[in-house]
């Protein structure tokens, strides 16, 4: 049901035809490129795209901007405590920049840590290290059909061989993500995250969790886990973030903000390293790399984050997004991530093979019919891996309304109609980081044979 009404607005417009082509040329083909005033629906991410409550606005103007001993720190901590049961707290720019926190403080050359599925971002930290993250998803992470509740999982039996590959000497750390948003947004079980938790015992490892959408991975737990059939969504999140011994944090996502993020952990050795670490890269830790009055904001949306009302509302709406694009014959990927509808590039165009970047097609042609922008996240983000071609439509949280979904479904409808005639992308620039090629990488059309 919905929670919300308006009370400030944005201008969005839809540019036309002719101007749409002329913006995806100019950008190489590449939806980073556009500028967001080119873009009527933009759902190339949710991080940081959310809309704040009046509650989030009132905090931000009574934030405090001490440099030392911040009252919205205080704030920060209480809802930490209270939401996710956690006594110490180290405020970050955003997510990543608690990556670099925490991993620079856990990890030495050589390290090797699992995790159900390493972001973008934590692999890049963890490399950063020089040491080697390694995916254990479970079997059917990759399959977009599959109907099971908990997709998202680690996989044990996958972590255990890496046991046996290193040895656990080199694995000081596990992490688990949830949801898994390089699978697809899956949830994972509090079950799992157990099991997680005494696996990294046995091994005698630290176990963090990538906090970054708890808050709709508890949601999920209390629909699908019977366990929890009866808890609240507060309790779920406490319980299953409980079992790590460090968080890591992008407010951006489930703390409702624009910006920042944070490490948590009840180790106060740990805390401590963090700190050191922070005051080098971030800022004092009392604000680390924050605006006191974001801080505050954050300390509010936490809390928010956690409502049943919202919850509903936020989930609801991304669920009926899905199934209003599988309901017109999109290939969505099931079930339906927290955050975003994830749409099978690779069956919406059988016809191209993934050297002509199927997916950066689908995202490119969403843009040229309707304005809509969403991101690749197959062949062209992750070169050499065999994951499908995905695109994912993010939905920024108690943004958009029905109708704007109406208009992406239509969007979908009119690239479906014309499916066999689109021909594919090739690169048209080599960028010097391949990893992180999809960010800059300008493409062009293969020329037709005929
Ligand atoms: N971990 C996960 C699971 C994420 O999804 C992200 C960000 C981060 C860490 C890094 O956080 O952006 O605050 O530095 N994901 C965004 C996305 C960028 O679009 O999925 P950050």
């Amino acid at each position: 049901m919905v929670a919300y009404k308006s009370k400030m607005v944005e201008r969005i417009r839809l540019p036309s035809r002719e101007q749409r082509e002329r913006n995806l040329e100019a950008a190489g083909y590449n939806l980073f490129n556009l500028s967001s005033e080119e873009v009527f629906v933009d759902l190339l991410t949710d991080s940081g795209t959310g809309a704040m409550s009046d509650a989030q606005w009132a905090a931000l103007i009574r934030g405090d901007e001490s440099y030392a001993g911040s009252r919205s720190f205080e704030e920060l901590e209480e809802a930490v405590a209270d939401v996710m049961g956690f006594s110490n707290v180290v405020p970050t720019h955003q997510g990543r920049g608690a990556e670099n926190v925490l991993y620079g403080a856990l990890l030495s050359a050589g390290d090797v840590v699992p995790n159900n599925t390493h972001f973008d971002t934590t692999r890049a930290h963890i490399s950063n290290q020089d040491a080697d993250p390694v995916d254990c998803p479970i079997d059917v992470a990759h399959d977009p059909d599959a109907e099971e509740p908990f997709k998202g999982n680690f996989s044990l039996e996958r972590a255990r061989a890496v046991v046996e590959e290193h040895g656990a000497e080199r694995i000081p750390v596990v992490v688990q993500t949830i949801t898994n948003n390089s699978a697809a947004g899956q949830a994972v079980s509090v079950e799992n995250t157990r099991k997680v938790r005494e696996f990294a015992d046995e091994i005698d490892a630290t176990f963090v969790i990538d906090a970054c959408r708890f808050a709709e991975n508890a949601y999920f737990v209390s629909q699908r886990e019977e366990e929890f059939a009866d808890a609240s969504i507060a309790d779920i999140a406490r319980e299953q973030l409980g079992y790590a011994d460090a968080l890591v944090m992008s407010g951006k996502k489930d703390g409702l903000v624009n910006a920042g993020g944070f490490v948590a952990t009840d180790d106060d050795a740990l805390f401590e390293q963090c700190k050191q670490r922070a005051i080098l890269y971030e800022g004092f830790p009392t604000y680390g790399g924050m605006a006191g009055r974001d801080v505050a904001a954050m300390a509010v949306g936490l809390r928010e984050a956690v409502e049943d009302a919202y919850l509903e509302d936020r989930i609801e709406q991304v669920r009926e997004f899905g199934a209003q694009l599988a309901a017109v014959g999109v290939p969505v990927y099931t079930p339906t991530s927290g955050h975003a509808v994830y749409v099978d590039a690779g069956e919406l165009f059988p016809h191209l093979d993934a050297e002509e970047f199927p997916g950066q097609v689908l995202a490119c042609e969403l843009y040229r019919e309707g304005g809509v922008r969403g991101v690749e996240l197959g062949s062209f983000a992750f070169p050499d891996t065999d994951r499908p071609e995905l695109v994912r439509l993010a939905v920024p949280r108690r943004t958009y309304h029905r109708e704007h979904f109406d208009h992406v479904v239509e969007t979908a409808e009119a690239v479906l109609e014309k499916r066999e005639t689109v021909s594919g992308l090739q690169l048209a620039s080599d960028p010097v980081m391949p990893e992180i090629r999809h960010f800059t990488a300008e493409l062009e059309p293969v020329p037709s044979s005929q």
